[in-house]
């Protein structure tokens, strides 16, 4: 029996990889390497000592889906494949209901012909926008989408629910990450974002490096302690770790429901300036940064309420803010040197 996981040359899908390899599951990748490198395989061997089966081709083939769930016993899905920058989603929305929604649909749809199966979700927090209460917990409501990213994500799991509750033999579970960052610990695999990083850690490591000259800090003017707004930010290992106590879960029938729905973060929001002194302190350098106007859209905190996934999942966040700043900066230099 093999675990799929697709999107596993990414950044959290090789981070999770090697946990699952760790663990001595038997893994089988598939990426189409639109966001990824083949050498993200040489990484998890040189961790792990082991190579995973690995299938190059675009999961948006229905046929090339439907063949490869012929041709292996596939025990567990984590599906991490998709398409995941904000910005693009607002200029190309199909491409992001296509790659995100798609394809969710043909998994999910041979998972049905085969009558029963377990099958993990990366959700993300975006689900709440700005949530009226903090910590959030998972029943905090579901807000409108900012954007058709984030819209992905929301009927992703609408998709993955219906189809749970009329096949009681598939079993799902739905995690929605708050914002994950670092690199293993080895610097053998790490995040390499394509073109102008997204998210703040990378924006910082990439200032830091010399490759971008300054951070723009979007208000400073935010009802927080310090002006500036509050994220969760989950170190990669930590998140990686999760999936398979989340796969481990389903495997061993202990879900309380076939459809269920965690989040995953550290529990401590941590603002954009907090993130910058830490950069400064595992780096012992100054970091060129401007504060600037607010950027439309931004919320401003959110994280997360974990009770569900430590008590439930056996789950916790272990790193500290400067444990996993330090591997994103030490990945950082090593990229570039
Ligand atoms: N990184 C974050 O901040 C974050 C936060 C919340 C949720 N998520 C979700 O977690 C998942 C993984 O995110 P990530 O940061 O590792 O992204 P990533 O881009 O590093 O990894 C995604 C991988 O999927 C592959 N892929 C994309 N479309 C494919 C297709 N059609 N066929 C085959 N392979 C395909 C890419 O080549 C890449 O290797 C995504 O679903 C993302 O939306 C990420």
């Amino acid at each position: 029996m093999k675990i799929l996981v697709t999107g596993g040359l990414g950044f959290i899908g090789s981070h999770t990889v090697v946990e699952l390899l760790n663990e001595g599951f038997d893994v089988v990748v598939v990426d189409n390497l639109s966001n990824s490198s083949i050498d993200v395989l040489d990484g998890i061997e040189a961790i792990t000592g082991k190579r995973p089966i690995f299938e190059e081709f675009d999961l948006r083939d229905k046929l090339k889906v439907q063949e490869f769930f012929g041709k292996y016993d596939i025990g567990g899905v984590i599906h991490f494949a998709a398409s995941k920058a904000v910005g693009e989603s607002v200029e190309k929305p199909l491409l992001y209901y296509e790659n995100n929604l798609g394809v969710l649909v043909y998994i999910l749809q041979e998972l049905e012909k085969k009558g029963e199966g377990n099958f993990i979700f990366s959700s993300s927090c975006t689900v709440y926008g700005q949530a009226d209460v903090m910590p959030i917990t998972e029943d905090a409501p579901v807000k409108p989408a900012e954007s058709p990213y984030g819209n992905t994500k929301q009927i992703g799991e609408e998709i993955i629910r219906d189809t749970c509750r009329v096949n009681p033999d598939l079993k799902a579970i739905a995690l929605r990450y708050f914002n994950p960052f670092g690199a293993h610990p080895s610097i053998n695999i790490g995040e390499l974002p394509l073109g102008i990083p997204q998210n703040l850690i990378p924006f910082i490591t990439q200032t830091g490096i010399g490759l971008r000259e300054r951070l723009s800090v979007f208000g400073d003017d935010y009802p927080t302690e310090d002006g500036t707004c509050i994220r969760d930010y989950i170190y990669v290992v930590d998140l990686a770790k999760a999936h398979v106590k989340a796969l481990q879960r389903l495997l061993d029938g202990k879900n309380a429901s076939n459809y269920e729905v965690f989040n995953l973060g550290t529990g401590k929001g941590s603002s954009v300036l907090e993130v910058i002194r830490s950069f400064e302190k595992v780096s012992g350098q100054k970091l060129n940064y401007k504060v600037v106007d607010r950027r439309p859209g931004d919320v401003i905190q959110a994280y997360a309420d974990t009770t569900k996934a430590n008590q439930v999942l056996g789950w916790k966040a272990k790193a500290t803010l400067d444990e996993a700043m330090k591997t994103a900066w030490d990945w950082e230099k090593k990229v570039r040197s």
